[in-house]
Parts: C-alpha cells; structure tokens; sequence
C-alpha cells in the first residue's frame, strides 16, 4: 500500500494556479524525486502536503485523508517537512534547533537517543552543539535542518532543494545522508533542481513543469531517455 497517495492536488494563490491537478503516489520505504525547473510548481506541491497551504483534492497519508489535519498532528503522525532555505533557528544553538524538532514528542529517553543518533549521522554537529545555529555554514545549516526533522521521528520525510546552494563536496555529503536515512526505512520524497543526483538516488522520479506531471517513472530508466537527457541532465 501506499504511504502517500495524491490525486488531483490543486494549489492556487490568489488567482494564480501553480499546481494543477496532479497525481502522485509514494510507497512504504520508497525514495522517490520530484524534479523540474524553476517555478515548475515543486515546493507549492510538497508546502500543500505538509498542510503550509491550502489544495483541493485527495490526500491520502496511510490510507487516511488528511486534507483536514492539523500540522502539529501531521507532525505526530510522521510527516516532517525540511524547507527550501533550511528555515533554521539562527540565534538558537545547534542542540537547540535539533531539539525544536522534537516538539511533538513527549519521550525524553527516546529523543535523547535519538539526538544521539543525529550526532553519529552528523559528527560535524555534535562537534557544534552550543555553536549558534546562524554561524554554521551552509552545508551544516542543511544537515541542521534534516537532523532536525529526523528528531520527530518521521516516516515520510519531504526534503525541498537539500542541495541549493551548496560547495559540491557537501551536495555529495548531503546526498549520501539522504541515502542512509532511505537505507534505515525512512520514506522519502525528494524535491531537487540537481536532477542527475536526485535520479541518481532515487527509485522513482516525477517530471514537473507548469503545475503539472509531464512525466513519470523508474528513475534508471527517466536517466536514459534522451529527452530527459535533454531537458533536465542539460545534454
Ligand atoms: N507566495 C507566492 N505567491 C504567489 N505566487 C507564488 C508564491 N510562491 C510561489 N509562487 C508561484 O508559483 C509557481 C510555483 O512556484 P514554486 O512551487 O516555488 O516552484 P518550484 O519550487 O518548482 O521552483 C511559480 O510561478 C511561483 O512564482
Ligand atoms: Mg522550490
């Protein structure tokens, strides 16, 4: 059965339509990426699914609607959503932020495991515990946001643009995070412009332009067609 399953997802501002109709789907366990150009309607479809915005049509998380629930109960229920531009606490220190993430949670001796378990995914902030979070650079801001969301436990994760902005030897370390937290059964959905690395990580891809899917499948198989190739790998 699906984990996540949308149909017909309709997001408007104001007047303007910038996701229209659209149907996805995202298994137990999956990996699977969302990719497209600028403006192509990718964080307004993952804002929807986290409950930031109001959508029309049928959002189905564990086989229930969630349409009406409230964003602190999605949280509960495993949703966890890592912003474009991280959205950190930059004048809270970095144990502090990964801690906001555990807000829902009232399992003291879980969340202290579990800090620690971000500490061993992400040595660099264990090493940066009491450093405010707003002088981290930007590689370790992403691993902040992620380890945050981790700390909610979440069993779909939606990560919007990890890698934006980064020195290529972070985006390479980012995606390997990402990587191992599919591998420990996290559910993924994945928004990214870097369309070869999302590919390349993910099992299965969707192609958005225009508010809407153009495209959509095994990601080895979208990395070989030369119209991907074309339009999206920029060959
Ligand atoms: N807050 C907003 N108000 C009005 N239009 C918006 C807003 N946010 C995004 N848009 C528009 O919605 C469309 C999709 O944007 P977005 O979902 O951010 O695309 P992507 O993440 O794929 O780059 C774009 O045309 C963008 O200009
Ligand atoms: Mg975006």
């Amino acid at each position: 059965m699906s984990l996540l399953e949308v149909s017909g997802l309709n997001v408007s501002y104001g007047g303007i339509k910038a996701v229209r109709g659209i149907d996805l789907e995202v298994a137990a366990g999956e990996l699977v990426c969302l990719i497209g150009a600028n403006g192509a309607g990718k964080t307004t479809t993952l804002k929807a699914l986290a409950r930031l915005l109001p959508a029309h049509g049928k959002i189905l998380y564990q086989g229930k609607s969630i349409a009406q629930t409230p964003v602190f109960d999605l949280v509960r229920q495993g949703i966890a959503l890592v912003p474009e531009g991280r959205g950190i606490f930059g004048r809270l220190s970095v144990e502090e932020n990964l801690l906001m993430g555990a807000y829902s949670r009232r399992d003291t001796q879980a969340i202290r495991h579990d800090l620690e378990k971000n500490y061993q995914l992400f040595p660099r902030l264990f090493e940066r515990k009491t450093q405010q979070a707003g002088t981290l650079s930007g590689g370790e801001q992403q691993m902040l946001a992620i380890g945050r969301a981790l700390m909610s436990r979440p069993r779909l994760l939606l990560l919007d643009e990890p890698s934006m902005g980064l020195a290529p030897l972070m985006v390479n370390k980012i995606f390997e995070t990402i990587r191992a937290i599919s591998a420990e059964g996290v559910t993924i959905l994945l928004v990214e412009q870097n369309a070869k690395l999302a590919l390349e990580a993910s099992h299965r891809a969707y192609v958005m332009e225009s508010g809407t899917i153009c495209l959509s499948g095994e990601s080895a198989t979208l990395l070989n067609d030369p119209q991907v190739r074309h339009a999206y790998l920029g060959e």
